[in-house]
């Protein structure tokens, strides 16, 4: 694998592949790589010819209370993990080379429509950082394909309606989550959780998962089903950030026709905050 940290000899590299008829599949992560991330990189790898790492902990999508500079930044360890799956190229800027003149005043791409729900009405700005980066990270490599985790899923759906909104010649590809054998979702912030709370963090997908149960059999009361998450988790000792029944795909509260539903979560632990999600397709 060959690493690189500016933007003119990355392109470089990937020009000679794309003048061979290559197909780059790219997957952009802030690093502190496990299972889940390791395997967006496999499925680039069975789908492109050449594949793209990037780890760069974009301080644009942080709040200024949020854990930017705790965030684990774990390279040499992440650089092995990558190798080991013959990941091609691994794209490790710094903050200059991604923002030259700066981030105060950094031409920014929003998506109205989603950004300011959901994880985005806890956190200000978080997406319009997440979208501007992917854009700059897309222009740098020009992927055919770029593959995102499904965990964090209305990250995910932002990123296909700017796609589709912006007309970017990039293939948005999901990839499944990966679980604990507990059912928590695998995150770079999970390290964070405390040894104590550790054996009630899967409290959020068991939440979810009861929803999603209760919808499949029929229920149509989703706040009612939303508060008794939230209770549910309170009772294991966490804190409610939202729990909202949407329609998959505009990430709107869902209407009782919906029949492609996902239910949202987060949840703060003493020192982390967690998401997860489940979806559920009911019969029309
Ligand atoms: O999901 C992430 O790790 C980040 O939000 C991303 C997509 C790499 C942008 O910084």
């Amino acid at each position: 694998m060959q690493n690189f940290h500016h933007i003119d000899s990355l392109r470089e590299a990937l020009n000679v592949h794309r003048e061979q008829g290559k197909t780059i599949g790219f997957v952009p992560t802030m690093g502190n790589l496990h299972k889940a991330h390791i395997a967006l990189v496999e499925q680039a790898k069975a789908l492109c010819d050449v594949v793209v790492a990037s780890i760069f902990v974009n301080r644009l999508q942080f709040g200024l209370n949020e854990d930017w500079d705790r965030y684990p930044r774990t390279l040499k360890a992440d650089s092995e993990k990558l190798a080991a799956v013959d990941c091609d190229y691994l794209f490790c800027p710094d903050e200059h080379e991604i923002y030259p003149n700066g981030m105060d005043e950094q031409a920014k791409v929003i998506v109205p429509s989603m950004a300011n729900v959901l994880c985005g009405a806890s956190r200000p700005g978080h997406f319009d950082g997440v979208t501007t980066v992917v854009t700059k990270l897309f222009n740098i490599v020009q992927p055919n394909l770029a593959v995102f985790g499904v965990k964090d899923y209305q990250q995910l759906a932002i990123i296909r309606r700017m796609v589709e909104d912006l007309c970017l010649p990039v293939q948005v590809v999901a990839g499944d989550i990966v679980r604990e054998a507990d059912g928590l979702a695998m995150s770079s912030r999970n390290g964070f959780i405390t040894e104590q709370e550790r054996p009630k963090a899967n409290q959020l997908n068991r939440s979810l998962n009861d929803i999603a149960e209760a919808l499949r059999g029929g229920s149509k009361d989703f706040l009612a089903l939303e508060k008794a998450a939230e209770k549910q988790i309170i009772a294991a000792g966490f804190k409610p950030d939202y729990i909202t029944i949407c329609e998959s795909h505009q990430l709107q509260p869902a209407a009782v026709d919906d029949v492609n539903l996902t239910i949202l979560g987060a949840m703060y632990t003493e020192s982390a905050r967690l998401i997860d999600n489940v979806s559920v397709t009911l019969s029309s």
